[in-house]
């Protein structure tokens, strides 16, 4: 097949998926499996079902892991996302905890290091409005398993999160691309999916790739993918963010820090971020410079250092937003198509549990 970027089954010092006893049962049945977006969840899929001696066969319409995987801050912060119980929530915070394991055991196999940290977050009221809704959000954060307690910062009332964390999520998508190969995974990328087929076939300009199973990763395009198949799943709309980042010197600040849609994170390179605005303007790419311009204030009213610095970087990305905000993970009716997508604002926090769950579902 033409285009693969690594196959690695025919590239020297790569190993083969170790045979596994227990996976024989599986391999009669999911011999094969294409996987259709090579984002984090995608990515991390491909790893994990290879590692149950599944062939894996990923494809991407551009590089893997280079739409909301690349424009990802890669918060993991339950305390700025969920404001009480819910299932979602629940999910979130069961993903949080899998995430030092994940981060560990992709660091060995694939030999990369991934810039994470329990950092903690900060949250800043302006006011003492916003101190008072502050105080009673935490308060019903505080009965799902979310902590936090007060505190002051530069002057203003705050809250501290002590278990919002961070990771870089372009060193997650190096790292799964790497465990990936190593795995055996066939990685297909600047190929567009045409068509996909109840039966687990995909359509590419590169021809057809049989599968016993397709599953549909692909973020914002996930639905437009599988229109046509059997079953119900939820349409998803693309959310815009633009996001702004400076190179400083490493250090300047150690937790997030959070004023109510904006956020700033800095990776250990010294890369400090913002983000980030929330637009319902389709698949539209262009920069926009008067979102960039308040988030830019808002960072700057933020962490005053920043103010009047110009950004060395600025980009947007596509949340994929399903209605109700659970994602959807199964299987589409009694076809051989599987789909994981709609993780919204918090793909990269999600990520562990949603692959732990779709390789359980598929190789049970
Ligand atoms: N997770 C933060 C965002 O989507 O902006």
């Amino acid at each position: 097949m033409n285009g693969y970027r690594f196959c690695s089954r025919k590239g020297t010092g790569v190993q083969k998926p170790a045979y596994n006893p227990a996976s024989a049962v599986i391999l009669r049945v999911v011999e094969r499996i294409n996987i259709v977006g090579a984002g984090i969840i995608g990515l991390g899929c491909a790893w994990r079902l290879a590692q149950r001696g599944v062939n894996v066969l990923a494809i991407d319409a551009r590089d893997a892991g280079r739409e909301a995987s690349w424009a990802a801050a890669g918060m993991l912060a339950p305390g700025g996302e969920f404001f009480g119980p819910s299932a979602l929530a629940t999910l979130a915070l069961r993903s949080l905890d899998m995430y030092g394991g994940f981060i560990r055991e992709l660091e060995e196999e694939s030999g990369v290091t991934i810039d994470f940290r329990r950092s903690g977050a900060i949250e800043v009221a302006y006011s003492e409005e916003e101190a008072c809704a502050l105080e009673v959000r935490t308060a019903a954060q505080a009965t799902c398993g979310i902590p936090s307690e007060a505190c002051i910062h530069e002057g203003r009332p705050a809250r501290f999160f002590p278990d919002d964390a961070m990771v870089d999520p372009r060193d997650l998508t190096r790292a799964l691309r790497r465990a990936c190969q190593r795995r055996g995974v066939s990685l297909l990328e600047d190929e567009q999916v045409t068509k996909i087929s109840a039966d687990g076939r995909v359509w590419t300009a590169g021809g057809v790739h049989d599968g016993s199973l397709t599953l549909v990763t692909a973020g914002a395009w996930s639905s437009q993918l599988l229109a046509g198949l059997p079953g119900n799943f939820p349409p998803v709309v693309p959310v815009r963010g633009h996001l702004v980042a400076w190179h400083l010197r490493p250090g300047l600040i150690e937790p997030i820090l959070r004023h109510r849609s904006t956020y700033l994170l800095q990776r250990r390179s010294g890369v400090l971020l913002a983000g980030a605005t929330k637009e319902h303007v389709g698949f539209d790419r262009t920069l926009d410079e008067a979102a960039v311009a308040s988030l830019q204030a808002c960072a700057g009213e933020l962490l005053p250092t920043l103010a009047g610095q110009v950004p060395t970087e600025r980009w947007n990305g596509f949340r994929p937003w399903v209605e109700g905000e659970m994602p959807f993970v199964g299987q589409l009716g009694e076809s051989s198509v599987w789909a994981a997508y709609g993780h919204y604002r918090n793909g990269i926090l999600l990520a562990p549990e949603t692959i732990s769950r779709v390789a359980a579902q598929i190789c049970a």
